[in-house]
Parts: structure tokens; sequence; C-alpha cells
């Protein structure tokens, strides 16, 4: 019956007040006879899970979006993408392309022949190239276009079971949480492990031959979620123990991309090659001319799966990982680009941001290149680029909210270096200087 418009649910017997339809979506005034929003919630799931139409129509939605997926991402639009924020790298950028083209195919097939025995394999990728050079830029970017669950998962915060620090399993957690919590999405994402080579032994050929348990250990859990295996974990949170729920995920179809500099294995690249070209084994003294970049992108190039080795990745795992990409160091020129070019440009970046305020940041040529040849200095790629101009910026954009009307600020190349604040002008002066 009801009493200030709420009545008493036939179900579950709460007392619901109706203030919408929705609130009690069954109900008879007359007779008091109601079913609540929650009940009948609880009664549509229940249908929904006897009669398997939900994973039905998901797998279907899937299946067809998965054909529009395909049609969509096709190598060569997905390199596209990838050329509006990734400058060079162009071998790099085909690579992923078509890994992720035929990611979406993988699964096409599998849906469209459930339980065939000639599946595809997968074919997980390795990155390396030296540090600023867009490993991690280009996997984020290609996870933004990718409708499909990705995480990224520093493999250097992994521990091996039963250390202080993450297990592997995290990895496939993330991706979890990539995919909204669902399962079977999650059986079907890419995981980026970026930082991949410090997890290599210590007793690589790269390094002394102290025994390094530690690193081993992680790469052997990492090798069993490469092979496919089923992944246990807990949700967020809750730490192991033997009452938390678990959730099991298969890897066999996560495609996995692992990444890092690597650093040193241009050396041991040189060795090999200098050995296969003169038969000369190790321990004869060959001077090291991996002192030049073109000479670093030369060597970087010719990498094969026993560098791999040498340098400390346990061979199951480098079996594992066939298609290897190499990414190149960038010269002046190209730091040069990647300050004006690319969509999310430093520079378009600054400008985007005086515009609010009504002033009109411009360049100097010169003054771009010095900051290019100063990112040379700092060796760390373009990572230092947007550090050098955003402190020749700061004064900048400290004083131009100071006043409203619309100026232009220029940076010189001095400016750069130093030598001079960046210099702001009335706009009315530009108009005299340069009739439009
Ligand atoms: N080829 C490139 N084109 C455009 N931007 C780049 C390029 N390389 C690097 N950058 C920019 O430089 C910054 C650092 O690059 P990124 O984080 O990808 O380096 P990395 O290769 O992952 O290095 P590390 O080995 O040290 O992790 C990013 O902000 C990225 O936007
Ligand atoms: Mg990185």
């Amino acid at each position: 019956m009801a009493i200030d418009n709420s009545f008493r649910c036939s179900i579950c017997g709460r007392r619901v007040k109706v203030q919408s339809r929705a609130d009690m979506p069954v109900l008879d005034p007359a007779t008091g006879f109601g079913i609540c929003k929650s009940c009948i919630k609880n009664i549509y799931q229940y249908i929904e899970e006897e009669e398997g139409t939900k994973t039905r129509t998901k797998k279907n939605n899937f299946n067809s979006r998965l054909g529009d997926l395909l049609a969509k991402n096709k190598p060569h639009v997905i390199k596209e993408y990838l050329d509006k924020f990734i400058i060079m790298q162009e071998h790099a950028k085909k690579i992923l392309s078509v890994a992720a083209y035929n990611h979406y195919k993988r699964m096409k097939y599998d849906l469209d022949n459930p339980g065939a025995e000639d599946e595809l394999d997968k074919s997980n990728v390795i990155i390396m190239g030296p540090t600023g050079c867009g490993k991690t830029a280009m996997l984020s970017h290609l996870s933004k276009l990718l409708d499909i669950p990705f995480a990224v998962t520093d493999a250097s915060s992994l521990t091996e079971a039963g250390f202080v620090g993450a297990d592997v399993e995290v990895a496939v957690r993330n991706l979890y949480y990539a995919a909204n919590k669902d399962i079977e999405k999650t059986e079907r994402g890419i995981i980026y492990l970026d930082e991949f080579d410090k997890i290599a032994r210590k007793s690589g050929e790269n390094n002394s031959i102290t025994a390094d348990p530690g690193h081993e250990g992680v790469q052997q859990g990492l090798l069993k979620m490469l092979e496919g295996s089923a992944v246990e974990f807990t949700e967020r949170g809750q730490r192991k123990h033997p009452e938390a729920p678990t959730i099991k995920v298969n890897t066999k179809n996560i495609l996995f991309i692992v990444g890092g500099a690597f650093v040193g294995i241009e050396k041991i690249i040189e060795k090999r090659v200098h050995k296969d070209d003169t038969g000369i084994g190790f321990g004869s003294e060959i001077p090291s001319k991996v002192d030049t970049d073109s000479k670093f992108n030369e060597l970087i190039h010719q990498v094969r799966p026993e560098d791999l080795m040498k340098f400390g990745i346990i061979p199951e795992i480098v079996g594992r990982l066939p298609v290897i990409c190499t990414l190149e160091k960038l010269d002046e020129d190209a730091l040069l680009r990647i300050l004006t070019e690319p969509t999310n440009a430093p520079v378009k970046q600054y400008e985007k941001l005086l515009a609010m305020d009504n002033v009109k940041l411009e360049f100097e040529e010169a003054a771009l290149r010095q900051v290019a040849k100063l990112a040379i200095e700092r060796k760390t790629g373009a990572r230092s680029l947007k550090g050098i101009i955003e402190d020749v910026m700061l004064d900048v954009m400290f004083d131009i909210p100071k006043h409203a009307e619309p100026r232009r600020v220029v940076i010189t190349e001095a400016c750069i270096k130093g030598e001079e604040k960046p210099q702001i002008y009335p706009i009315e002066e530009e108009s005299t200087e340069e009739p439009a």
C-alpha cells in the first residue's frame, strides 16, 4: 500500500519511494503489487546469463567490430597516424603498423574459425634504440589509435615472486584494468613492457660474470606469459592471501611488445660483425668505431638474436620475440624537425599557450637550431628539447599574463644561449614593421 507515495516491492520487500516510473517499473497502485528497479535488473541479468545471450551478443558485436577495425586500421593508415607524431624511425613505424594489423587479423581468424587447429601464431616484437629516440612515445601514440586494450608496464619495476616489488603478473593486471576488467578483452590486448633491457641478466657478455638470480627470475616469469599461460592475480590493492578472489587470464593471444635502450649493445654487434668479417675472434683488440651516430645507426640495424643473448636476455625469451625493431639515434636535423613538425611539437604547444594570453610567439630559425645543438650535447635524444625551451620560456610565461594587450615575443639564438632575455613587443610595432 502507498504511504507517502512509497510502495513495498513484492519480491524483496524493500519499501521504495516512487518519484518516477523507473523507481518501480512494475507497479499496480490499486493492489499495491510492484517490483522495484534493482529486482528487475537482477532478473534481467539472470535471464541473460542463463540464456548465454550476453556473451553471444558481445562476441557477435566484437566480431563485426573487428571487421570494421581491420578495414579501418590498415598498416599504411596506422603509419600515417604515427607519422603525425614521430619523426624519422620509418622502419620501426612500419614494423609496428604491421604488427598491430596482424594482431587484429589473428583475432578475426580466431573468431571466424573457432577451435581451428591451424590458428595463426602471434609475433611478439622487441624494440630497441638509444634513449629519447621515440620508443615509449611511439607506443603510447599507437595505444591511443588502436581500439583494443593496451597497457604499458615498466619491466624494471618487476621482481621475481617472493621478492619486494611487483610480480610479473602486474603486467597482465594492468591490461585487465585497461580492458575495464573485461577478461575476454584482456585476453586479446597488447602489453608493452618498457625498460626491458633493465632485466637483462647481469652475467650477459656485456657485464661481469656475477650471478644475478633476481633478474633471471623475472625473465623466467615473463617467459611463461610470453609462451601463453593462465596468469592469476588479485584485484589492485588486495595483497595476496588465500581468501582473496583471483582473476584468471590466459595470455596465449596477448601480443607482447618489449622495448628498451639496450645501452652498449652496439659494441656487442660491432664485435660480432668484425669477427664475421675477419674471422678473428673475441679478445683480439679492435678499436671501437661506434663513436659516430651514423656508425651506431648502421650497427643497430644489424642486431641479431645472439646479440640479445650476449646482452643478457635468456635464449628462450629471445626465441619468443621474433620481430626485432630498431630505432636510430636522432641527429641535429631530426631534432630540429621534432621541435616544430609533430602535431604535439614543443614549439606548437608554446605557441598555443601564449596565444591564450594574446601573444604571438616567434622562434628564429637559429634559435631552434641552437636548441637542437644543446640537446645533442646532453645526449638524451629528443628528451631534453622541451626542458631547454622551458628554461628560456619561464620568465616570458611569468611576465606575459601581467598585461592583456596583444604582443609578440621573439626568441633568438642568444636567448637560447642565455646571453639575452626574450624581447616582448607591442603588436602595433609589428604592423608598422611588416605591412600585411
Ligand atoms: N622520433 C621522434 N619524433 C618525435 N618526438 C620524439 C621522437 N623521439 C623522441 N621524441 C620525444 O622525446 C621524448 C622522449 O622520447 P621517448 O620517451 O619516446 O624516449 P625513449 O626512446 O622511450 O627513451 P628511453 O630509452 O630513455 O626510455 C618524448 O616526449 C617524445 O615526444
Ligand atoms: Mg622509454
